[in-house]
């Protein structure tokens, strides 16, 4: 007799194999019980009929509580209407763990209490299937840097130093010195790129905003590749075949799962590059033409405006050259245009909202010196990041893709909360 997963039964058709699982859900009338089980490779129905088993076994199987751990033996067969294919015809199964009142039953239940157990909300098929979608996500950034040259390089979590502005900075005590959890690998993926050329991190970053939308998350992870003498347009062309392949894997792996998120795929299928591409200064006539007449030049968007943009698109849309203003210190400024800088922010379809920032970098040591006292910065935090402008400089561009907003979108799935497995918000610290 095989041991096997639920992903693996398809190699044992015909045969008995025995499955390490949990109870997900029942059905039973008279003579027949149907146990909906799950073992994280996937979902499966196993069949048991009084005819079949004994009488001691075909009672435990009617006894079974939701969430009970227990090996299951059976055959396995093709059932064409079950959507992962196939059935187990059940002959013995034994009840490793008892689950006594599992709190999350088939029925609906608020928010606040799927949040308040997000340890076991886990298990669901939707949480399951997001998850998965996540990893692939993941693999295939892997993948697609790993196959274009570039180098994994892990930024620090603890720095001295804030890329993206003092105010939502998570402070700590670093023994007799002051430190900041890290917004972004993004000045070290710099010093990286200096030295390896094309490089990208992954990594948790954190931001202390008092946000409370379902786009913002306390703690995210963050995709930041930062490339040596990559200019402004090659840096778009990245972006748009790196999302693209993003969205192409996860159509090509994650069929199963998208079909139970009930995701119109439709839509995905056509994220492919090139992405149409907007000015700032032709976005703002855009929101102007569409009857938001509050919004002045100079002015940020806020999700209302970057849904508004997006919905006149079918792909995810770049807007460039944003007043300098609104951007951090270290963006290259327009050379025939200083106040906008060489940056673009790229909008996800279907109100998903901003997934990707990123920009050429200043790469002169006078002007970026200028510009961090322009924003009372000290500089001798940053004194490194100087030097960086100080021996053999270069043109070089980079950008974050936000992975939780890259997952709501790819899964249809409204809000972050759901696409990270223990989410970080406003209030909330547990589980
Ligand atoms: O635009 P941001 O702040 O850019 C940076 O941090 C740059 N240093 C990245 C770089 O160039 N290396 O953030 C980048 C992305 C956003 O587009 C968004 O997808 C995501 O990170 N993001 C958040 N995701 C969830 N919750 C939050 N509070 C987020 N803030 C930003």
């Amino acid at each position: 007799m095989k041991t096997t997963t639920i992903a693996e039964v398809n190699q044992y058709v015909g045969q008995q194999v025995t499955i390490g699982a949990w109870l997900a859900n029942k059905r039973s009338s008279g003579k027949i019980a149907f146990l909906q089980l799950r073992d994280g490779t996937g979902f499966i129905q196993a069949v048991v009929e009084k005819a079949n088993v004994s009488e001691e076994v075909f009672q435990r199987a009617k006894a079974l509580t939701q969430e009970t751990s227990l090996y299951v033996t059976g055959t396995v067969r093709i059932d064409e209407r079950s959507p992962f294919g196939y059935e187990l015809s059940v002959s013995d199964l034994q009840v490793i763990h008892e689950a006594v009142d599992y709190p999350i039953t088939p029925k609906e239940h608020g928010v606040e209490f799927l949040m308040d157990h997000r340890h076991l909300w886990l298990r669901s098929r939707r949480q399951h299937a997001i998850m998965k979608v996540r990893n692939e996500i993941i693999r295939a950034t892997y993948e697609f840097f790993n196959d274009r040259g570039f180098v994994k390089v892990d930024a620090p979590i603890l720095t001295g130093s804030a890329p993206e502005g003092t105010t939502e900075l998570f402070h700590t005590r670093y023994f007799e010195e002051d430190a900041y959890l890290s917004q972004s690998g993004q000045l070290y993926m710099e010093a990286a790129a200096m030295a390896l050329g094309k490089v990208f991190s992954f990594g948790p970053t954190f931001r202390a905003e008092k946000s409370k939308t379902r786009r913002h998350l306390i703690e995210f992870w963050m995709v930041e590749p930062e490339m040596a003498f990559y200019e402004f347009e090659d840096n778009l062309r990245l972006q748009e075949e790196y999302v693209s392949h993003l969205v192409q894997s996860v159509l090509a792996r994650c069929r199963l799962e998208l079909g139970r998120l009930e995701r119109d795929t439709a839509k995905l299928e056509l994220v492919k590059p090139p992405f149409p591409r907007l000015t700032y200064d032709e976005a703002i006539q855009l929101l102007h033409d569409k009857g938001f007449t509050d919004i002045q030049w100079g002015d940020d968007f806020g999700a209302p405006h970057e849904t508004a943009i997006a919905e006149s698109f079918d792909k995810p849309v770049f807007i460039t050259h944003y007043p300098t203003s609104l951007k951090p210190f270290y963006m290259q400024p327009n050379p025939n245009r200083p106040e906008v800088v060489l940056c673009a922010d790229l909008i996800a379809p279907e109100g998903y909202g901003e997934i990707i920032g990123g920009s050429e970098r200043i790469h002169d040591y006078e002007l970026l010196k200028k510009r961090l006292e322009e924003h009372h910065l000290p500089l001798d935090a940053y004194a490194w990041y100087l030097d960086l402008r100080k021996y053999g400089s270069v043109p070089h561009s980079g950008f974050g893709l936000g992975l939780e907003r890259t997952v709501a979108w790819i899964c249809g799935v409204e809000h972050v909360r759901e696409t990270i497995p223990f989410p970080r918000l406003l209030n909330r610290l547990y589980p």
